[in-house]
């Protein structure tokens, strides 16, 4: 059986900085997936290549059967890939409804409503600020708005940049059992988390990304147990 993503052999440069160099891994329907790795070891990379914001010079992605590795983002997000990227981008003048709205841009404006719904249910606080202009959120709540506006997209993959960054455990708690919620309803996550444990405890498996290759993968059980991801990634506790 074919997976819902297959990246085979991915090199991404910025002219001569070579940031990944030589990606393969798979997701399969109805995974999670998580992505760690330190500061600059190319997650960000990875997660816009996928999205069609970056263009690889060799290599090959595929989804859902259809390689994808150089379709513009806007075809990518019409198959079905949905991305909330790091430092979250929500559009600052606009409101959370007019930000969710934009999320949907390639979809009837009666599916757009009905998913604006869904993430007012899973985000009710989003739903208390919906006419608050997005650059006057906290950053929890706009981290919550850009996790939104992906899911307007009505991802069948949603790619997650650091969904945790700089905000307080509370807010990550409750984010990640949106996150929960979400891949019960059958959407393939992968997520790049430098909040490995939270990350793990989500996802079914990971990679470590060392500076552009892959240094180690395993069902999330083996990563969050190996002295060598509990040194790097885990810390105490
Ligand atoms: N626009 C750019 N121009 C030049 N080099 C870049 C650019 N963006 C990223 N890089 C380089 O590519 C490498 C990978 O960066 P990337 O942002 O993918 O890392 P990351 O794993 O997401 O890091 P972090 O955990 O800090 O977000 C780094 O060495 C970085 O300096
Ligand atoms: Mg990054």
């Amino acid at each position: 059986m074919s997976h819902l993503l297959e990246i085979e052999d991915l090199h991404v440069a910025y002219g001569h900085i070579q940031a990944l160099k030589g990606i393969s891994l798979h997701v399969a329907e109805g995974e999670v997936v998580a992505i760690l790795g330190a500061n600059g070891a190319g997650k960000t990379t990875l997660m816009r290549t996928l999205s069609g914001l970056l263009s690889p010079k060799a290599g090959k992605v595929t989804f859902a059967g259809q390689e994808t590795t150089r379709l513009g983002a806007d075809r990518i997000v019409r198959l079905g890939i949905g991305q909330s990227p790091e430092g979250r981008r929500v559009f600052g003048t606009l409101s959370v409804v007019e930000n969710l709205r934009l999320g949907g841009f390639t979809r009837p404006p009666a599916e757009i409503a009905k998913s604006c719904e869904y993430v007012y249910e899973v985000f009710p606080r989003l739903y208390e600020r919906r006419t608050q202009l997005a650059g006057t959120l906290s950053g929890g709540e706009q981290q919550m708005l850009a996790i939104g506006r992906a899911l307007v997209t009505k991802p069948r993959l949603l790619l997650l940049d650091e969904p945790s960054l700089g905000l307080a455990p509370l807010i990550v708690k409750n984010i990640f059992q949106v996150l929960r919620a979400v891949r019960d309803t059958g959407v393939t996550i992968l997520i790049v988390e430098q909040n490995a444990r939270m990350a793990l405890k989500l996802a079914d498996r990971g990679y470590v990304l060392e500076v552009g290759r892959l240094r180690q993968e395993g069902s999330s059980q083996e990563l969050l147990s190996s002295p060598e991801i509990q040194a790097a990634y885990l810390g105490h506790g």
